[in-house]
C-alpha cells in the first residue's frame, strides 16, 4: 500500500479504485490545495493525482523523497517540470484522447458563438432590447465555406479539421513549430491547439494579429499563455480582428476586473473544453489507471516521459 494524494474530488467512481488498493487522500476544497499544503502531502506521497491548477515544480519533487508517479488529470501537462520528474525516475502520465471530442465539440461552440454574436444577442433578449426582427441587427460572418485555420494538428486538432468538413469549409492544419504565417493571412477562424511551450508562449502576439484579417476570429481551447492577452485586447479595440473567444486565460481564473472582458466582441469562457460528464469520468479513470500501473512497477498507460 502506497501513499496518495489527490488534489481535488473527481467526477465518478475513478478515485475509489484507487482507495481500494492503496491509502489515499483526497483534497476536499472546491478551490486548489495552496502550495505548501501540496508541498505538505507530496513529502510523504508515493502517487499524486494532480490537476492543471497544481504547480509541480523542481523544488516540489525535490522534498518528495517518496514520490515515485504523478498523474495529471489533463492531455496538456505545462503545469509539470517533467524534465526534473524524469532526472528524479517520476513517472509522468497525462489523459488523452479522452477529452477530444468534448474539446473539439466546444472549439466549434465557441467558434459558432462568436460568429453569429450569440452572447450579445442573447443577452438583448434578456435584457428587454428585442424591439423588432432587425435587417441590419447582430450580422455576424459566415461559417459554412470559410477557412479554417489550425495550429496545432494533432488529436484536437484534426477532431476539429472534422467537424468543420460538415460546414465545408477550407481547413488549413499546420503543426506545432512549422510556420504559421499564411494561415493566419488566409484564414477566416484561426483556432490554436498546441501545446504550451518555450516555443509556443505568446506565439499569438501583436505582430501575429497584423497578419489576421479584419474579418477573422481567434478561438484559444489550449492553453492561455500561447496568447498575448495585451495584444488581443488591443487588436479586438483597434480592429485589427473581428473577435476572440477564449476557453483558456493566463492567468487563470482571470479576474472579473481584467480589461480583457471589456474588449469588443470578446467571448471568454472559465477553461471548460473537457467538461462533459463522459470526457472528466473517462480522465478520471486514465489518470487512476496511470497512477496504479506506476505504484506497481508497471509503465504508465499513457506515459508523458
Ligand atoms: C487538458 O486536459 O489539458 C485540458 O486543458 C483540461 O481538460
Amino acid at each position: 500500500m502506497a501513499r496518495c494524494f489527490v488534489t481535488r474530488q473527481l467526477p465518478g467512481g475513478a478515485v475509489d479504485r484507487l482507495r481500494a488498493a492503496h491509502e489515499v487522500e483526497v483534497w476536499d476544497g472546491r478551490l486548489p490545495p495552496p502550495a505548501d499544503e501540496l508541498a505538505a502531502r507530496a513529502a510523504t506521497a508515493a502517487g499524486l493525482l494532480t490537476l492543471l491548477t497544481d504547480t509541480i515544480d523542481a523544488s516540489l519533487l525535490e522534498r518528495s523523497p517518496a514520490l515515485r508517479a504523478i498523474a495529471n488529470y489533463a492531455v496538456g501537462f505545462d503545469n509539470i517540470d517533467v524534465d526534473a520528474a524524469t532526472a528524479r525516475g517520476i513517472a509522468v502520465g497525462n489523459t488523452p484522447d479522452v477529452l477530444t471530442d468534448a474539446t473539439a465539440d466546444l472549439t466549434f461552440a465557441l467558434l459558432m458563438a462568436a460568429a453569429r454574436r450569440l452572447p450579445e444577442a442573447i443577452a438583448d433578449a434578456r435584457d428587454g432590447d428585442w424591439l423588432t426582427w432587425e435587417p441590419g441587427r447582430y450580422l455576424g460572418a459566415e461559417v459554412h465555406g470559410a477557412t479554417l485555420g489550425i495550429i496545432g494538428f494533432g488529436r484536437i486538432g484534426r477532431a476539429v479539421a472534422q467537424r468543420a468538413t460538415g460546414f465545408e469549409m477550407t481547413v488549413i492544419g499546420v503543426g506545432a513549430g512549422e510556420p504559421v504565417e499564411e494561415l493566419l493571412e488566409r484564414s477566416d477562424f484561426v483556432s490554436l491547439h498546441c501545446p504550451l511551450t518555450p516555443d509556443t508562449y505568446h506565439l499569438i502576439d501583436a505582430a501575429a494579429l497584423a497578419r489576421m484579417r479584419p474579418t477573422a476570429i481567434l478561438i484559444n481551447t489550449a492553453r492561455g499563455p500561447i496568447v498575448d492577452h495585451d495584444a488581443v485586447r488591443a487588436a479586438l479595440v483597434d480592429g485589427t480582428i473581428a473577435g476572440a473567444a477564449l476557453d483558456v486565460t493566463d492567468p487563470e481564473p482571470l479576474p472579473a476586473t481584467d480589461p480583457l472582458y471589456d474588449a469588443p466582441n470578446i467571448i471568454i469562457a472559465p477553461h471548460i473544453g473537457s467538461a462533459t460528464r463522459a470526457a472528466r469520468e473517462k480522465m478520471a479513470d486514465l489518470a487512476v489507471d496511470n497512477l496504479l500501473a506506476a505504484l506497481d512497477g508497471k509503465p504508465m498507460p499513457n506515459p508523458v516521459n
